[in-house]
């Protein structure tokens, strides 16, 4: 390990009244490995029940009967802990700010008050919809404040929302609404982003062919282009939520009903529904917002990420609105209509704590400081970054050209199936080092296991893939209808423990350090793909017989999707059938799933049994086939040479 992995950043001036200060750091971790009962009995308090809990934890992850519960007797409604218990206090106190795409619209300030008024009127909707307790309603919306009034309005009402980032494909959408057997789907008509118009309506409208025709369709009219119209199936959700009442009263849920499913990729098979349940994921996404980002009564918060993932669940609606927080939601791109436009709505707005991920550092980074130093950048008090490791030199110019050596950095690992933040550092708390996640959060008990053994590694200094061993209030609880797959996937490979799929090593100073993933999921600007769905896709394309697909470093988005795609006989590879190929994956899953590069290969690397040797394919992939290790298993090796001396990925 170099020296240079080694060296603290230390706490910039300004943090002795942050939340958490380092010695309470050590004493609270302490107790909240030590006693979890008490410590979370206590930190459940933060949100307001109708009945109070009288249990705290009751979790199991032996394979085979694994459960967890978190204040299971507890009754509670999201959204009265988001909404309606800040209204004696800040009823005039901005909830939302709406920054749209265009730099010269007019932003929206959207209070307490009306944030309750919207969300009861939603709700109402919802209901007179036939929509019950329990049913799902997928979300098909972009970066809009309806995105956030429809999560809260199905939180009010006991309905589970399934949110469907507007990036999504008609058939990703179809797949997803089919799989949480959804009654309602909530789109808008067009999607402004960066200039250009996404035509999210008429993109329902395909996925809908694929679906029961119960199925209703609430349109948010955004822009108000023109899309076709189902008559008896699409509803005018602004229109109708003038018409009914702005009272709704708020369903008692149990802490331990579910609140939203969230699909995400992981290594094998279609994506999975990741369900979170209602109060262990709310007192967490709380708790860390405001500990993670120090977040103070009165700030600005920014979190770039969109409502689509778990970032924007967890930090632009959940977890900022429990805690009474203004939350910003940013319609636009970053580098539209210019490579300043992050900056600008951070001095517009007067942005106290901003969080992004490391592929937009990157991308802005490129464009040189002068677009950040065109603003007055100094409302920022913390910065956190998420979604994949850091590289050093996104890092420092992060802290340099944007926090100006004053603001502390956060970079927070965590996953779509932790609800929130794992391992950070915390503002006053917890020194960075560029790179590194640092330390675990409260109540959260890493683990490195050596992959081959699965026994634990002690001490500092050591590598090995990340597990967790206890649980926590904001884990997942299950596949959404498939609890069998959950506890395959998560806690049979190393009994007793979460499995995160990701590896990682432990510093001297017991720092954590994320290597990436160690299965089959590529993390694609911070986007998670698992390379299984990538394969599917290409294969069900009539020209292809067979693909294979990993990831390989690429400079701007971690890693890059490459593709290893056998022809069918007779079919001639060209340059209009990759461009083909692009477009077919881009239209079965979404743009974030298009190869970056296409290899034509006359064959795969196999051993004798089938089974395709992915180890290779990732080092030629890599550029680093001096090492591709132990080939003697191969069928036929001379296959390799051929991959070899056509490879795309040249430096
Ligand atoms: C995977 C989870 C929940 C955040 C958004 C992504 C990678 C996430 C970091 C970080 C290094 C990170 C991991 C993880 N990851 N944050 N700070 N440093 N790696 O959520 O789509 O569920 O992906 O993202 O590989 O397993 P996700």
């Amino acid at each position: 390990m170099s020296v240079e992995n080694l060296a603290k950043h230390p706490i910039p001036p300004g943090f002795d009244k942050a939340h958490v200060q380092p010695a309470d750091y050590t004493r609270l971790y302490e107790e909240s490995i030590r006693d979890p009962e008490g410590f979370w009995r206590r930190e459940g308090k933060r949100l307001d029940w109708i009945e109070p809990y009288s249990k705290v934890k009751n979790t199991d992850f032996t394979m085979g009967k694994v459960s967890i519960k978190w204040f299971e007797d507890g009754v509670l409604n999201a959204s009265v802990n988001c909404v309606d218990r800040h209204l004696p206090t800040r009823a005039n106190q901005t909830a939302i700010i709406f920054e749209p795409d265009d730099p010269n619209a007019p932003a929206r300030h959207i209070t307490y008050a009306e944030l309750s008024e919207k969300v009861n009127r939603m709700a109402n909707v919802l209901l007179s919809q036939g929509v019950m307790r329990g049913d799902r309603v997928v979300i098909y919306l972009p970066m809009i404040p309806e995105a956030a009034y429809a999560m809260l309005a199905c939180a009010r009402i006991g309905a589970i929302h399934s949110i469907v980032f507007a990036g999504f494909s008609p058939d990703a959408l179809a797949n997803r609404i089919n799989d949480s057997g959804a009654k309602l789907v909530i789109t808008a008509d067009t999607a402004p982003r960066g200039g250009r118009r996404t035509a999210l309506k008429s993109n329902a409208d395909a996925a809908l062919l694929h679906c029961s025709d119960r199925v209703r369709c609430l349109v948010v009219k955004h822009t108000g282009d023109q899309t076709t119209w189902v008559d008896g199936r699409d509803v005018d959700v602004l229109a109708m939520m003038d018409q009914v009442s702005p009272d709704c009263p708020p369903r008692p849920m149990s802490a331990e009903d579910p609140l939203f499913i969230l699909y995400t990729s992981g290594s094998t098979g279609k994506p999975k529904g990741v369900v979170h349940t209602t109060g262990g994921y709310l007192a967490y996404a709380a708790m860390t917002h405001e500990m993670v980002f120090d977040y103070k009564d009165g700030d600005v918060f920014w979190c770039t990420a969109d409502v689509g993932w778990v970032t924007g669940h967890s930090y632009i609606v959940y977890g900022p609105l429990a805690n009474g927080a203004t939350t910003l939601m940013f319609e636009g791109v970053p580098t539209w209509p210019d490579a300043g436009r992050f900056w600008a709505v951070c001095d517009k707005h007067k942005v106290n704590q901003f969080y992004t991920a490391p592929t937009a550092i990157r991308a802005l980074m490129g464009q040189g400081p002068e677009w950040v130093e065109k603003y007055d950048l100094s409302s920022l008090r913390v910065l956190g970054t998420v979604g994949e490791p850091i590289n050093p030199e996104a890092w420092n110019w992060y802290d340099k050209y944007v926090g100006k050596g004053r603001c502390p950095i956060v970079d927070t690992w965590w996953q779509t199936e932790t609800g929130g933040h794992m391992i950070t550092s915390l503002p006053g708390a917890i020194e960075a080092k560029p790179g590194s996640a640092t330390l675990p959060f409260f109540g959260v008990k890493p683990v490195v296991l050596d992959a081959q053994t699965g026994v634990p590694e002690t001490g500092n200094g050591v590598e090995g893939v990340l597990c967790i061993a206890d649980s926590w209030p904001g884990q997942m609880r299950t596949v959404w209808g498939d609890h069998e797959r959950f506890m395959e996937t998560y806690f049979q490979q190393y009994p007793g423990y979460y499995f995160t799929g990701d590896g990682c090593r432990r510093d001297e100073d017991g720092y954590y350090w994320i290597t990436g993933r160690v299965d089959d999921v590529i993390n694609v600007s911070g986007h998670r793909m698992g390379t299984a769905e990538v394969e599917s896709a290409l294969v069900a394309h009539p020209k292809v017989a067979e693909a294979a697909v990993v990831g390989y470093p690429h400079a701007l988005k971690g890693q890059g999707i490459y593709a290893y795609v056998t022809l069918m006989n007779d079919i001639p590879a060209s340059d209009e059938l990759r461009k083909e190929l692009e477009t077919w994956v881009r239209t079965e899953i979404g743009p974030i799933a298009k190869p970056d590069l296409i290899q034509w290969a006359p064959g795969l690397p196999k051993t004798r049994s089938g089974k395709i040797m992915r180890r290779i394919l990732r080092k030629i992939a890599e550029d680093d086939f001096g090492a591709l290790g132990d080939t003697s298993t191969l069928a036929d090796p001379g296959v390799v040479d051929d991959l070899i001396a056509n490879r795309m990925n040249r430096s």
